[in-house]
């Protein structure tokens, strides 16, 4: 299979944690005999400073051109604490995100047994929690109007769905429910919030069209509760753009680390994965970021994007391997972690490669 991949690590970790994906990209195209080219491109905080535009056209124009996008991370801490900022590294991101029309982002969480300890829940509530989140991605508060009035001292954020939008998560969220438990979970706080009342009603008309799937609806604050009191009582969960955005870096602790979670963008064009985890700029350039988000990305890209099931299955059993090895990065290590088996960023992925 001939393929083009554009590779966008943007900031922090993102470069470190991207190199590491392509990396196992480059083995599985050896290793099965496909042919993959790669092209890079800026966004975030890296193009504003080449180019004062956290999406050039250039980058925009290279995401729609290519099979698809292996992504890393935006951010950058000078941002963070100055509000005022008009150009800001998250817009490029949300750009691209509108711009490809990337309208479902897939979260998957699922814990490798290795890393039960890793999180800060108790293991029998995690033991076999397997959830797949559908969040919405291209509308909500993030995308509706904003601005500011009576002289700046108040401000608003127009939160906003159309029934067209809702739909289609709803749908691409009852198909994935019908090839696994057949239980799905619509999150909203209808009790509130009027596009939450849009929201439900049509998740319960299209509802209708899958009759086998076990359908629940809860609000977003109970649902919080809910993850970690008893993650195993769900399989797919539904939600808008910042419930969902709220609700996966939660959901994170019950895969172990924010480190372990990659995530799928797709849309009607070219798909873009990455990790769920930021630019970490804590850690950057110290080369301690764990790279198995990326690398678990790769893995969805091969998957979803070239629908290449058995390359896919392959990186995730490479992870898996240097796991039971007793392999761990610093975020995913415990006290029960020898010293020399906690590696870098490169070392582990040196023993990703070595297992495929
Ligand atoms: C994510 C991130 C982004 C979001 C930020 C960086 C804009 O947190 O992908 O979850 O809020 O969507
Ligand atoms: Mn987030």
């Amino acid at each position: 299979m001939k393929k083009n991949i554009l590779i966008v690590p943007g900031d922090g970790i993102g470069q470190e944690v991207t190199a590491v994906g392509k990396k196992v990209l480059d083995k599985i195209a050896e290793k099965y005999g496909h042919e993959f080219t790669y092209d890079e491109a800026l966004i975030g905080h890296a193009a504003i400073e080449a180019t004062g535009n956290p999406l050039p056209d250039e980058s925009l124009e290279k995401m729609k051109q290519s099979d698809a996008v292996l992504f890393g991370a935006v951010g950058h801490p000078k941002y963070d604490n100055d509000p005022s900022a008009k150009v800001r590294p998250e817009q490029g991101l949300l750009k691209m995100r509108k711009e490809l029309g990337l309208y479902a982002n897939l979260r998957p969480i699922k814990l490798f047994d290795e890393l039960l300890g890793a999180s800060s829940i108790k293991p029998e509530i995690l033991k076999g929690a397997d959830i797949l989140f559908f969040r919405e991605l291209t509308g909500d508060i993030y995308f509706g109007e904003k601005g500011r009035k009576d002289n700046g001292d108040t401000a608003f954020d127009i939160a906003q769905y159309s029934r067209f939008e809702v739909e289609r998560i709803a749908r691409k969220a009852f198909e994935a429910a019908m090839t696994r438990g057949k239980k799905l979970c619509s999150v909203d706080k209808a009790n509130v919030i009027e596009t939450s009342r849009l929201w439900r009603e049509v998740v319960q008309q299209v509802a209708k069209e899958y009759p086998e799937v076990t359908v629940e609806h809860q609000f977003v604050d109970a649902t919080a509760m809910l993850l970690i009191k008893d993650p195993k009582r769900f399989d797919v969960v539904v939600t808008a753009n910042l419930f969902g955005d709220i609700l996966t870096d939660e959901a994170s602790q019950i895969a172990g680390s924010m480190g372990m979670l990659a995530s799928a963008s797709i849309g009607d064009g070219t798909g873009v994965y990455e990790p769920i985890h930021g630019s970490a700029h804590d850690i950057t350039g110290k080369g301690v970021a764990n790279p198995m988000a990326s690398v678990l990305s790769a893995a969805l890209l091969l998957d979803i994007s070239f629908g290449l099931k058995q390359e896919s299955e392959d990186v995730i059993n490479a992870v898996d391997q240097v796991l039971k090895a007793g392999f761990r990065t610093g975020d995913i290590a415990d006290s029960s972690t020898p010293k020399d088996k906690i590696l870098g960023t490169d070392a582990i992925g040196e023993e990703i490669l070595k297992r495929l």
